[in-house]
């Protein structure tokens, strides 16, 4: 699995792009969603935050929200800091590494982007679930996109040609061929639905697709 550490999270904003068919549109769709239904203050707690990106995009859609940056890694974060410091973000967003401990936040929106793949189906899933479940809302939202398990046979290698079109390495190709087939924890949508029932969540409505990625805002109930 990516460590997201040193190297990995230096050249990360350059790498993500070209891993992720629509990358850009699932954090532009997500914002139009946020501005949708918050066009007054809101409080917006980004699991797994990485470098800071749908926060910067965020914070420029209204000057009103707040954010958390959460990640589990220190390195990402520090870039996060260094964007947030730059744009002068930082009397808007909180960094929190780590776990989360229950109802630390009261959050109207959870974001998960290009996280839970990297997440175990083995309590660990349930488990972040839970944590993000805990930090929302009565009504908030739980914005979440991963890669899927395949829908059909040929997906993944059609994936791969996109990644080369889009200016993936053949270095990089191999390295991502190993990630999909042995890294990755995806989950069919089933799966997906009995994991947001049991950690309090509704009904997965979707809002992106593109081959294996896929995006979903869900009510918590
Ligand atoms: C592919 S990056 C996505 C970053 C950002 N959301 C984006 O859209 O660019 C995945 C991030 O998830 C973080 N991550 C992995 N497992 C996590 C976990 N269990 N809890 C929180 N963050 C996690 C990684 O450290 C990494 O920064």
């Amino acid at each position: 699995m990516p460590t997201f550490t040193g190297e990995e999270a230096q050249n990360y904003d350059s790498r993500i792009t070209k891993l992720v068919p629509g990358y850009a549109l699932i954090h532009q769709l997500t914002g139009a969603q946020l501005l949708a239904l918050y066009p007054d203050s809101a409080t917006i707690l980004v699991v797994g935050a990485g470098t800071g990106k749908e926060i910067v995009e965020l914070a420029q859609l209204n000057p009103s929200w707040r954010f958390i940056a959460q990640d589990v890694s220190a390195d990402m974060l520090a870039i996060a800091d260094q964007h947030f410091t730059k744009l002068g973000l930082q009397e808007r967003v909180q960094i929190h590494h780590g776990a989360i401990s229950p109802q630390a936040y009261q959050a109207d929106a959870v974001l998960c982007l290009l996280v839970m793949h990297f997440v175990k189906d083995n309590g660990d899933k349930a488990s972040l679930f839970k944590q993000m479940s805990e930090q929302l809302k009565s009504d908030g939202h739980l914005f979440i996109a991963d890669l899927e398990k395949p829908a059909t046979s040929f997906e993944r290698e059609a994936q791969l040609i996109v990644c080369k079109q889009l200016g993936l390495t053949d270095v990089g190709e191999q390295r991502m061929r190993v990630n999909l087939e042995h890294e990755f924890y995806p989950v069919d949508k089933m799966r997906l639905a009995e994991l947001l029932d049991t950690a309090g969540f509704g009904i997965a409505k979707p809002f992106f697709k593109a081959l294996g990625f896929a995006g979903f805002v869900v009510d918590k109930q």
